[in-house]
């Protein structure tokens, strides 16, 4: 399989647009939303058949000896992520998914939870909220640039304290898009009797994920970024020890029925993204398969990423074992560096020139988080390029007749 622009047919993205922002909500390709389709047919079919007899295992008549339809999507993901169907459940979303986790957790009065400061802002409120309930604090970890695997696994590990109880840890920063040595953090904050809630919102799909040797308590995700199944879709994988004390932040009729019964009925909902996973899991052997894909991916994120800093004059210092299928690249400073002006480049790249791609402020500069697909080729990178390179040139015209 070439991948390339080419590929761009496979989904219903606009063509006149460069798209290098595909996993901040996912783009999903046609042929899995055809699947989609045909599982929404076959629900309206006969709705209260499907939605409360055969997909979940919270019985609504007798007794069925098949597996609910859920379950046997939940195998499928399971499979994808090296896991067991009975330890993942379904959540609309990581953010859903964190939100089970921190506010079902015990936290006591004086006791702490670890965030980074790579840390994705949502699911960092969530556990600011979940503390606030119960007299617990967030404390938040600077991790130290430039950017190293012991440099951040040694930053978390020194931050813990006697009452830190949980650690929430990115697994790849939405923002500095780099990769973190989770499972080795994971080893030396279980050591030290923290537990460790995984953020992997960006990884299902962008790497290889064997999610129980991660030595992790719970390992949330979402599956409509990289892993082309349509949104709403996560999974949260929840280490055996840890289920019993897990329940949902919606309670149902599961309740007190385990993990599984709690999580898969949280009411009425539209189950389809979850059950065309296996279509989706099927485009991606199509294409080759996700080491063919990571290949690709990779070597374009890190090709594309030194070619952006070298065009814009801005220093890439990020080791390429940190780099997956995005990479993070500072801006050249006539663009500013405030969130006003985060929001004037992001909407005149969109709207000028035509460039979707995430734009964000770090430690006072703006930095642009692109993301590599199987759609995109080094052409993509030449446009972003050319448009950041052009407005700085116009900036610093203005700025010296000014
Ligand atoms: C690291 C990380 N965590 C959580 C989320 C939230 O994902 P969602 O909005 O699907 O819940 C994101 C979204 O980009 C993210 O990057």
């Amino acid at each position: 399989m070439t991948f390339g622009r080419h590929l761009l047919d496979e989904w219903l993205l606009d063509p006149a647009i460069t798209y290098l922002n595909h996993p901040t909500v996912g783009a999903t390709p046609r042929r899995v939303l055809a699947a989609q389709r045909s599982i929404q047919d076959e629900i309206e079919r006969q709705p209260s058949r499907f939605l409360l007899r055969e997909l979940t295992g919270v019985i609504v008549g007798a007794w069925r000896p098949e597996r609910p339809r859920l379950r046997v999507a939940a195998d499928h993901v399971a499979s994808f992520v090296g896991a067991s169907g009975d330890d993942l459940v379904f959540v609309d979303n990581t953010t859903t998914g964190a939100n089970a986790v921190l506010r079902s957790f015990p936290f006591e009065p004086g006791d702490e939870i670890l965030v980074s400061d790579l840390g994705y802002g949502g699911v960092v409120l969530a556990a600011t909220y979940a503390a606030r309930e119960r007299g617990a604090t967030v404390r938040t970890v600077a991790i130290p640039t430039p950017y190293s695997s012991e440099g951040i696994a040694d930053a978390f590990e020194q931050a813990v304290r006697p009452r830190t109880r949980l650690a929430i840890v990115d697994h790849i920063a939405a923002e500095a898009a780099i990769i973190l040595p989770l499972a080795d953090i994971a080893a030396r904050l279980r050591r030290r009797g923290v537990f460790v809630l995984a953020d992997g919102a960006h990884v299902p799909g962008s790497l290889a994920l064997d999610v129980p040797s991660l030595g992790v308590d719970w390992y949330v995700a979402n599956l409509h970024k990289w892993a082309f199944v349509p949104r709403s879709s996560g999974f949260l994988w929840v280490s055996p020890q840890r289920q019993a004390a897990l329940h949902p932040a919606v309670i149902s009729w599961g309740l007190d029925q385990g993990m599984t019964m709690e999580f898969d009925l949280v009411g009425t909902r539209d189950p389809s993204p979850y059950l065309a996973a296996p279509a989706a899991f099927s485009f991606i052997d199509e294409l080759g398969g996700l080491a063919a894909i990571h290949a690709y991916t990779h070597d374009l994120s890190w090709r594309g990423a030194q070619l952006l800093a070298r065009r814009w004059g801005t220093p890439f210092d990020t080791p390429k074992v940190l780099v997956g299928s995005m990479a993070s690249v500072m801006l050249p400073s006539e663009l500013g560096s405030t969130r006003e002006d985060v929001a004037h480049v992001r909407d005149a790249l969109l709207f000028e020139d035509k460039i979707e791609v995430q734009v964000h402020v770090t430690r006072e500069s703006l930095h642009a988080r692109v993301s590599a697909q199987v759609y995109n080729d080094m052409s993509d990178y030449e446009r972003l390029a050319d448009a950041v390179a052009n407005r700085a040139a116009r900036a610093n015209r203005i700025g010296s007749s000014a």
